[in-house]
């Protein structure tokens, strides 16, 4: 793939949401292409609008989450882990050959603060096995909270553990990490997306009991130019 990114089209399944949208507006903003999708083409099209209207220029497309897979060279998928299957299996044969970032939290309502272990043991594994080892999969920003995504002068002061199996992959979707403002840290293999997909329900624990908003994690001990 290009490294330049202007030359890289990013598309965000499920970009409608809080956690996407976020995460389309913020790469939009540092020169990535990028394509929200939905599982409405009309409402990607005015939420695309809505957020370009807010980045003051025409940087986001909205289609349907087929059409957006298509067009990617990586595919991101932001949904709730409810509707992770079905969208993948929707998108199974887009996203080959391509990088795919998993950003889904499993969780089993209605308690969102104790965490859930799918059975898949993560819901990157269960990615991984319904796409094929025709895709690099690499899990991703389960930690980092839409509230801070959504205000995008401010720079969040959280780290993102980067997981997955292909080196090359996940070179690529640290450097994501940083386009949206953050330091991503190569946390290893694959299989160790349960943990950063665990932390979530814990931070979410954190935010109740200390009536704060989007609480996320930092890596002591590394120095911010070495998280690669
Ligand atoms: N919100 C956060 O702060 C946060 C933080 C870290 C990780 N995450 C994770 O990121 C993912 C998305 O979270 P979110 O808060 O952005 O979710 P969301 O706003 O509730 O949903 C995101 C999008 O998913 C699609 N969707 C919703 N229900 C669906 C269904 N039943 N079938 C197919 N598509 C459906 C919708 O898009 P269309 O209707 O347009 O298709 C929706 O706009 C989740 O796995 C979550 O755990 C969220």
């Amino acid at each position: 793939m290009n490294d330049d990114k202007m030359m890289v089209t990013v598309a965000v399944l499920g970009g409608t949401g809080k956690e996407g949208s976020g995460l389309a507006m913020r790469w939009a903003q540092s020169g990535y292409r990028v394509i929200i999708g939905s599982r409405d083409a009309e409402r990607a099209a005015s939420k695309a609008a809505e957020f370009n209207g807010i980045l003051g220029d025409t940087l986001i497309e909205g289609v349907h989450n087929k059409e957006a897979a298509t067009r990617a060279d990586i595919v991101v998928l932001t949904v709730p882990y409810d509707a992770h299957k079905a969208t993948l299996e929707s998108v199974q044969s887009e996203v080959q050959g391509k990088i795919l970032v998993d950003v889904t939290v499993p969780m089993q309502p209605p308690d969102f603060r104790k965490v859930f272990v799918p059975e898949g043991k993560a819901a990157a594994l269960e990615t991984q096995a319904i796409v094929g080892a025709g895709v690099k999969v690499v899990s991703a920003f389960q930690n980092v909270s839409a509230v801070h995504l959504k205000k995008l002068e401010h720079e969040v002061a959280c780290d993102v553990l980067v997981t997955g199996d292909d080196e090359d992959a996940k070179t690529h979707v640290i450097h994501l990490v940083e386009a949206a403002g953050m330091r991503g840290v190569d946390a290893g293999p694959l299989a160790n997306a349960v943990a950063a997909e665990a932390l979530t329900p814990v931070l979410l624990y954190i935010n109740k009991k200390y009536s704060v908003k989007g609480a996320g994690i930092h890596i002591t001990g590394i120095a911010p130019s070495v998280a690669e």
